[in-house]
């Protein structure tokens, strides 16, 4: 399987390792090329045995996947790159936000089969929560090629192409909201006397430890809070204020603000 990169860039970066890292793929066959950045191309190779090239008629030809991941604004003058090298053997990955298979499509001027997906930042550690849609012409074969490489670097969520603003919303963005509820768990255990700086390591650990408990009980989320959580404790008298807070509203709030800005930018993609 050959598998090329157009735009080797943060998220690239994710994927490509995970994907070397399973060893599904062999670093070789898969191809790296970006806008100018030779030198981000030369250490990828000496780091990771991946080939890179600059030259378009090389790199599809042969292509089975090609992921389109640079900005969703450069994806015009990508297409134009590409657009005179496109064979029919070429499946196209699309990393960017918002962009539909319509508009993708449209622009390649092509009916190569097109997925869309929506990783997320947790790709760097094999944990991304990644959704995905497929064009109706992408084969079952093929799909579960690319199903396969996704889980390379974490777990893959089919939808319709309209609920990826929701994915994008919930997991996409996801790691964002978390963070920002730790960093207000950090800033109120600060206000209990003890000094930062061991606040933020403890807090650090806590969450690496609720996630692994997450991780490796069979138990749901609800079940484990009831388990650590006495009638009349101090954890229970935690809880009960933490309810005098509609936390599901803010969260709603959210979600809801997020997933209105990605049919936005959708739609001003689409002009
Ligand atoms: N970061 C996230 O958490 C996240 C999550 C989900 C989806 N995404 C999507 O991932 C995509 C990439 O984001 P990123 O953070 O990885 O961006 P990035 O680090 O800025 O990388 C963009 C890459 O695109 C290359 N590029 C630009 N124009 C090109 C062209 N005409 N031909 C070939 N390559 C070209 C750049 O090359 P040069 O370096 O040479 O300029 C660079 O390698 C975005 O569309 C974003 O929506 C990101």
């Amino acid at each position: 399987m050959k598998i090329v990169f157009y735009g080797s860039g943060n998220m690239a970066n994710a994927i490509f390792t995970g994907i070397i890292n399973s060893e599904s793929v062999a670093p070789e066959n898969i191809y790296l090329t970006n806008k100018s950045n030779q030198e981000a191309l030369e250490d990828y190779h000496d780091a990771l045995g991946v080939s890179y090239s600059y030259d378009d008629a090389e790199l599809l030809k042969d292509a089975d996947y090609v992921f389109l991941s640079t900005k969703p604004y450069d994806f015009l003058k990508l297409a134009e790159r590409i657009r005179p090298y496109i064979n029919d053997n070429n499946k196209f990955i699309s990393i960017m936000a918002g962009l539909p298979i319509s508009y993708i499509r449209e622009n390649l001027q092509k009916d190569n089969p097109i997925a869309r997906i929506m990783p997320n930042t947790n790709a760097h550690v094999g944990h991304s929560v990644t959704g995905i849609s497929f064009s109706t012409n992408f084969g079952p074969t093929s799909k579960q090629e690319v199903l396969t490489l996704i889980e390379a670097f974490g777990t893959a969520l089919e939808v319709k192409e309209d609920h990826l603003h929701q994915v994008t919303a919930i997991t996409g963005s996801g790691p964002a909201f978390l963070y920002h509820v730790f960093e207000q768990y950090v800033n109120a255990g600060t206000k209990l006397g003890i000094e930062k700086s061991q606040v933020e390591e403890s807090i650090k650990e806590l969450i690496i430890g609720t996630g692994k408990m997450i991780e490796r009980s069979d138990l749901k989320m609800e079940q484990l809070r009831k388990n650590i959580t006495s009638k009349g404790g101090t954890t229970q008298a935690g809880l009960n204020a933490l309810s005098n807070h509609d936390i599901e509203a803010v969260f709603l709030d959210c979600l809801n603000a997020a997933v209105k800005r990605s049919i936005e930018l959708a739609e001003t993609e689409d002009d």
